[in-house]
């Protein structure tokens, strides 16, 4: 979603601020502008449109400074525009305000502007921000801001210049994420560390409800109602090499092959093969505590909720325990029975998802102990929860998530063994689930090598208007997940099934136009699932299964097949989806389509 970057330094402000922009772009965008103090006022510039647009916007006419703001704008209130990208300026251009967030009470505060003679241009909820600043400047930026923020219901991450305070940003959040990039003699704002890597990898979250007032020499953080407060400077473990393509032409793509090396990094150092233990350092809940637990709620969005069903099903088998997946958005509205007895694992790859962060909250106050599996050091998500897992999958950048999905599942089958020891569960089970998830990166590497197979299935479906993924047991997640991949990167109408309930519907979409993308491996689903694709395959339906190595019986029934290595059932997806993901990536690009930012998606969905 919407990306802020802002700097007060020596430097030329504005290539800083373009290229801090680039780095966000996969966030998903659809506007974007800057705001740079000139010596003689604040000069804004923006325009919908790709990055591009606004470079040659500024181009014409290069703003110089050395403090600036920058946004890219997901538009929630008012159309992608000209005037509704941001920055937006108060009445007479003195205060420029970029915002993530929603301005809940928007309407009447503008109201109540208007009626002081304030003068709107756009039609966003941002705007009332620059205003209310106008409306309390009292010749200290901070001041205002604060002033301003205080009347505000929402969320927001901000960034804000002036030019009658000329040397600062000060920025604020609440909801929305906001981190502070220290470096030397120059400093950094960003809803997203990849926009300052380049320049600093010393960084400072700020929590919610506070503001950070920045100038070329130093910060400081303070609440709304101007308490000072500590915050401790982190280091940021990623390299700039990591938030690039590496010779790939998506990042998608490269985040594919990495999963071999990422399910390395979740499970690096915390399985003991010799005694069927798993070691997680951040859960903060002793082994009698996790003995007491009664049942285990997750809550999750998109790709990461079917990684939490997978995690349903494993807990379920190895641990004996009920476990319950919900959308964390159903969750957080439907008065859910939940209490000091549950478990609550919020799965979310950036840690900064509303609706999860909004479940999360929402069971901690009715007593439960959250658990955050998260991507994203420092996240929002990981900060809150009482304790967690790091998937440590590095930055994921393409907006269809993949190494994050394996690895969050691999982190989910690390859990499991951890639980399961702990209850007392058979050891020897135990140990067989940690050899076979020691020996899952070099079956993905194996799986890898049919790139070239897949792109010559990807040929033959590119055209297609719909496809259907079946799969049952561990394999239903992973259908699920293989329809949202195609939707998400390709926009072709794709639907996952358990195999079996297709009868009770689907089964009446088959006909020979109709590719179905089988998951039959040879696990406890096997035969029904075959028999599944027997109908189909009477019915002339077109089969793509994904099958186990050597697997005679479906090369029989299929038109095509990717084969992937033989695992046990729980691991079955880490390996069944990564044909899944090739498949859905060669045919959006053969389409033609943007694969690293599909439309009207965003990576990190910041409002509910
Ligand atoms: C967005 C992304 C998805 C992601 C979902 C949940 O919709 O486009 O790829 O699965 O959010 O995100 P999270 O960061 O909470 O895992």
């Amino acid at each position: 979603m919407c990306g802020i970057i802002g700097y007060t330094g020596p430097q030329r402000c504005l290539p800083i601020l373009i290229d801090g922009l680039r780095r966000m772009e996969y966030r998903g965008y659809d506007s974007a502008g800057v705001a740079i103090i000139n010596g003689k006022g604040v000069v804004v510039k923006k325009d919908v449109g790709k990055i591009a647009a606004l470079e040659a916007l500024v181009d014409a006419d290069p703003p110089h400074g050395t403090i600036g703001i920058a946004h890219t704008r997901w538009a929630t209130h008012g159309e992608p525009s000209q005037i509704n990208s941001h920055p937006h300026l108060d009445c007479r251009g003195h205060f420029a305000v970029v915002h993530n967030g929603i301005i809940e009470n928007n309407e009447s505060l503008r109201e109540t502007l208007k009626a002081k003679g304030h003068k709107f241009r756009s039609e966003t909820d941002t705007e009332v921000l620059s205003h209310l600043i106008e409306e309390y400047w009292d010749g200290s930026l901070e001041k205002a801001v604060a002033a301003a923020l205080r009347l505000v219901e929402g969320t927001y991450g901000i960034a804000v210049v002036s030019d009658l305070d000329p040397d600062k940003v000060v920025g604020a959040r609440k909801g929305s994420p906001l981190v502070v990039g220290v470096g030397n003699g120059e400093n950094f704002i960003a809803s997203d560390v990849s926009a300052m890597l380049a320049h600093t990898k010393q960084v400072v979250y700020l929590g919610d409800e506070e503001m950070v007032i920045l100038t070329p020499r130093g910060y400081r953080t303070q609440t709304l109602n101007e308490i000072p407060v500590d915050r401790e400077i982190e280091e940021i473990t990623w390299e700039l090499s990591q938030i690039e393509k590496g010779g790939f032409p998506h990042f998608m793509l490269k985040e594919i092959f990495e999963q071999p090396k990422c399910i390395q990094n979740a499970i690096r150092g915390r399985l003991m093969e010799q005694t069927g233990e798993a070691h997680l350092g951040g859960l903060n809940l002793t082994d009698d505590e996790l003995r007491s637990v009664e049942r285990i709620v997750m809550l999750a969005c998109g790709t990461s909720w079917h990684a939490a069903m997978i995690g349903e099903y494993m807990l379920e088998e190895y641990c004996r325990i009920p476990v319950e997946v919900e959308y964390a958005s159903e969750f957080r509205y439907r008065n859910p029975v939940i209490g000091p007895n549950d478990l609550v694992i919020v799965i979310s790859q950036s840690g900064e998802t509303a609706d999860t962060l909004a479940a999360m909250r929402e069971a901690q106050r009715r007593g439960a102990r959250a658990l955050g599996i998260c991507n994203t050091v420092g996240s929002t998500i990981a900060r809150e929860a009482d304790g967690g897992i790091y998937i440590h999958a590095g930055p994921e950048i393409g907006v269809a998530s993949t190494k994050a999905f394996t690895s969050q599942v691999a982190v989910l089958a690390v859990f499991t063994l951890h639980l399961a020891h702990v209850r007392g569960m058979n050891p020897e089970v135990n140990q067989e689930l940690i050899h076979e998830l020691k020996a899952i990166p070099a079956k993905i590497e194996r799986i890898l090598k049919s790139d070239a197979q897949i792109v010559e299935i990807a040929k033959m479906f590119q055209k297609t208007t719909n496809c259907l993924y079946l799969g049952r047991g561990y394999n239903f997640p992973v259908a699920l997940e293989g329809a949202l991949k195609l939707k998400e990167i390709s926009y072709v109408h794709a639907e996952g099934y358990p195999a079996a309930e297709m009868k009770h519907g689907p089964i009446a979409l088959i006909d020979e136009k109709m590719p179905v993308v089988f998951l039959c491996t040879r696990d406890s689903a096997y035969d029904k699932v075959l028999n599944n694709m027997s109908e189909v395959r009477a019915r002339r339906g077109r089969i793509i299964a994904i099958a186990t190595e050597g697997d005679e019986s479906v090369r029989e029934r299929a038109d095509q097949v990717i084969w992937i290595p033989h695992t046990i059932d729980p691991l079955v997806p880490l390996l069944s989806v990564v044909p899944l993901q090739l498949l859905s990536y060669h045919v959006a690009t053969l389409r033609g389509c943007n694969v690293d930012q599909p439309r009207n998606l965003a990576k990190s969905v910041t409002v509910e």
